[in-house]
């Protein structure tokens, strides 16, 4: 089912313009095998020939510097544009970029000092920035129909029309976004976040890593420098002509929506790690701090090092999205999926220098399988450490919880069509689904029917059961997204402190969460 949607039925009126986002996502579920997919998504295959592994080496984003500082803030500027990436070898590929690469700069801040990051979007498309994982006042938490415009274009009546009847605020050019970051030290990412195009707009290009840090995690001694890496993993799929392609229903982006089976995720055969398909990365014999971000649609990954090291245990994981585990936890494989964070630390010392280390996708297959390769040199001195006690972090007492929610992400019927939804229901951005008080702990249930990723805005949480059993190997640590595979049921436990105001909570499957399974708390 290709069925356009025309846009008045799309944005014909608030509730049921948002509904018929959904319908994009037509009979989806239903004609698909889900059985053994590791990932709710549908495998677009190149067109053009794809690169040999391991030719190219990683390349690690620049980190951004503030165009000034002053006593209570630093402040950034980026530029979102068109621009071209070799991605290929010889070919110019297309992208969206903040500052014209992907991924974008890596914004560094301290704990708790104000960052303000000043967008100009001179894009063709309206853009919105979420910052994923930080603890944002809602005015800058990039809310979906809070579009900034693009610069200097004179007829922008369509887009500003869908979103002004929505309500959004809208900027024209450019929008500030403030950060307080009064957090811990963590690894974050920003990315667009706009109404029914997410999915479209991070595909081509819109990512990149917020890193904060902090006097705690400075002090233990994990490696750093050269020695610490942002690794973001994607997967896409390239055209003929070596563009990145997207399963889009209207390119131009002024109607949302994917072809075919794909409204259930868009995955594709090339993995990029960083921007690079298949790099490799000379390293010394010695630890390293590896941030593994999933910045993919729709893929979830079981990373590895292949071979092990001997004895096992290669990934020692430190971090999970919201800051430093208690301990360190030592893993073989890592499941990760879209949004989630893994901070762990590889000892190389533990390889023969010359020898090749891969990091696998164990529930890939040929190509997918492959994410990139480590080739260990000579051993050096390594003055890192990785203490076997790494943070105080807070323990919420369930006895503490002075709520309790239960909410169903599951398919199902839009008027007479197939869509994602939560408890039954498209996203609308002016119904309210929990209304946490401020300050209040909360228990929440997620139930689940295929693979959902679900994301909280504003505040962190601990995993309390899966599946009604202990958590489970990956769900350690503060996180803000948790991986919900097929009928699951995950509780997680946090407090709603932080701000007032109005924040998402939805599937981090893009092309789920462009097709309606969002929704909203609000903090009062
Ligand atoms: Cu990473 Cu609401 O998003
Ligand atoms: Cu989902």
């Amino acid at each position: 089912m290709t069925a356009r949607i025309s846009r008045r039925t799309l944005f014909g009126a608030g509730l049921a313009g948002a509904g018929a986002i959904a319908a994009a996502g037509v009979g989806v579920p239903l004609g698909v095998n889900w059985r053994g997919n590791p990932s709710a998504g549908v495998l677009l295959t190149s067109d053009h020939p794809l690169p040999e592994a391991y030719r190219r080496p990683l390349a690690v984003p620049p980190v951004l510097r503030p165009v000034r500082t002053d006593g209570g803030a630093d402040y950034y500027e980026i530029i979102q544009r068109v621009a071209r990436a070799e991605m290929l070898p010889g070919v110019q590929t297309p992208i969206w970029g903040y500052d014209g690469i992907f991924p974008g700069p890596t914004v560094i801040s301290r704990s708790g000092r104000r960052t303000v990051v000043k967008h100009r979007n001179e894009l063709p498309a309206p853009s919105v920035v979420h910052l994923h994982g930080g603890r944002t006042p809602p005015e800058s938490d990039g809310y979906p129909i809070d579009l900034v415009l693009p610069a200097g274009v004179r007829d922008d009546s369509a887009w500003g029309a869908t979103a002004s009847r929505m309500h959004g605020e809208i900027s024209r050019g450019e929008r500030e976004y403030a950060y307080p970051l009064d957090q811990r030290a963590a690894t974050l990412w920003y990315h667009d976040h706009r109404m029914g195009f997410t999915g479209a707009s991070v595909w081509r290009g819109l990512a990149g890593f917020h890193l904060v840090r902090d006097d705690e995690e400075a002090a233990l001694g994990l490696p750093s420098g050269d020695r610490e890496l942002p690794l973001m993993i994607v997967d896409r799929a390239f055209a003929a002509d070596g563009s990145m392609q997207y399963p889009a229903l209207d390119p131009t982006m002024v109607e949302p929506g994917v072809r075919d089976h794909w409204a259930s995720g868009v995955m594709g055969d090339a993995i990029l790690v960083n921007g690079v398909i298949w790099p490799y990365r000379e390293v010394p014999a010695v630890r390293h701090r590896l941030r593994l971000l999933n910045a993919s649609n729709s893929r979830r990954y079981r990373l590895a090092l292949d071979p092990p090291p001997p004895g096992g245990g290669g990934l020692v994981q430190v971090g999970a999205d919201g800051g430093l585990l208690d301990r360190p936890l030592r893993h073989d494989a890592i499941e990760i999926a879209p949004a989630e964070r893994f901070d762990v630390v590889v000892d190389f010392g533990r390889y023969r220098p010359g020898q090749a280390v891969e990091l696998v996708n164990e529930i890939g297959s040929g190509g997918t399988r492959r994410v990139m390769q480590f080739r260990v040199g000579d051993r050096v001195a390594d003055g890192s450490r990785v203490p076997e006690v790494l943070s105080r972090s807070e323990t919420l007492a369930p006895a503490s919880a002075v709520a309790h929610r239960q909410f169903r992400f599951r398919t199902g019927r839009v008027g007479t069509m197939a869509g994602w939804l939560t408890d039954g229901r498209p996203f609308d951005p002016h119904r309210f689904d929990a209304t946490p008080e401020l300050g209040a702990t909360e228990i929440w249930t997620l139930q689940s029917d295929f693979h959902h990723p679900i994301h909280l805005h504003l505040v962190h949480f601990t995993v309390l059961s899966r599946n009604r059993k202990a958590p489970a190997e990956f769900d350690a640590g503060w996180k803000d997204t948790v991986d919900l595979r097929p009928n699951e049921e995950v509780q997680v436990i946090t407090r709603f402190s932080g701000y007032r105001g109005r924040y998402l909570f939805h599937c981090h499957n893009l092309e789920h969460e462009d097709m309606a399974m969002m929704a909203n708390f609000r903090t009062t």
